[in-house]
């Protein structure tokens, strides 16, 4: 299972070591939380395409950077997100009118897309797209910031999911991506391997004051490997 960090717990008056570390620890692919200070229940901003066009100067090309948009108008602004030079725009199936228009918008501007399901929204409402996903997350918290607890609760959802992406692949479809994103520390993080997850989300678990990300990822991959 892969890890990547999200940056929300991270000092972002020091941003740039952060990143220099992170990429150091042999960090590939990095997190960006866009909240817009209206769709999360907590009402946070966290940054916006400005931001995320600074990390991508420091990190170079060859890190790939998802964003996940927790705001309320991603299909009008998801094109901003692609120029600041993130490789997936990730969004809420609970936020889009119109998912399929997304998706195919965003394929055809060489965007990857993903789709994020709430901890309370069901499979369901994510199957009629799922072919056409290069991605789909499950939240293990509710939006709004780091730190949160883990919400075991998912774990059908995620081996549901597992199952439907499976037998499309098997049947030619697309190898669409499972991430969970929230929670996910080294106590559980081996749980959610064996869930059958592919890339999992880590903010303040990686980025913290206990130790350095290396030694944060170091405990995470070695606690999967037991
Ligand atoms: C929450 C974000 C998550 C969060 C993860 O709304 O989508 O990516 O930052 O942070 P931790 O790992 O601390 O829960
Ligand atoms: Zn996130």
């Amino acid at each position: 299972m892969q890890i990547t960090p999200s940056i929300l717990t991270a000092d972002f008056c020091r941003l740039g070591e952060t990143l220099d570390a992170a990429i150091e620890a042999g960090i590939d692919w990095l997190h960006m939380d866009v909240m817009d200070g209206n769709w999360v229940i907590n009402r946070t901003i966290t940054f916006g395409p400005a931001l995320i066009r600074s990390v991508r100067e420091r990190v170079g090309p060859d890190v790939f950077i998802d964003c996940h948009l927790m705001i309320n108008n991603a299909e009008e602004t998801w094109e901003q997100y692609a120029d600041a030079g993130v490789n997936m725009v990730i969004a809420h199936i609970e936020a889009v009118e119109d998912f399929p228009g997304l998706i195919s918008s965003l394929h055809n501007s060489s965007i990857l897309s993903g789709c994020v399901l709430n901890p309370d929204t069901p499979v369901k409402d994510v199957l009629p797209i799922l072919n056409d996903l290069d991605l789909v997350l499950v939240m293990s918290v509710v939006p709004g910031k780091g730190g949160q607890s883990f919400i075991p609760e998912v774990e059908e959802k995620v081996r549901t999911l597992r199952k439907e992406i499976d037998m499309q692949i098997e049947n030619g479809g697309r190898k669409t991506k499972l991430m969970i994103d929230g929670g996910i520390k080294f106590h559980n993080a081996k749980l959610v391997a064996d869930w059958g997850v592919d890339v999992a989300v880590v903010g303040s678990g990686l980025i913290n004051n206990n130790g350095t990300i290396s030694e944060n990822l170091e405990s995470i991959t070695n606690a999967m490997e037991t």
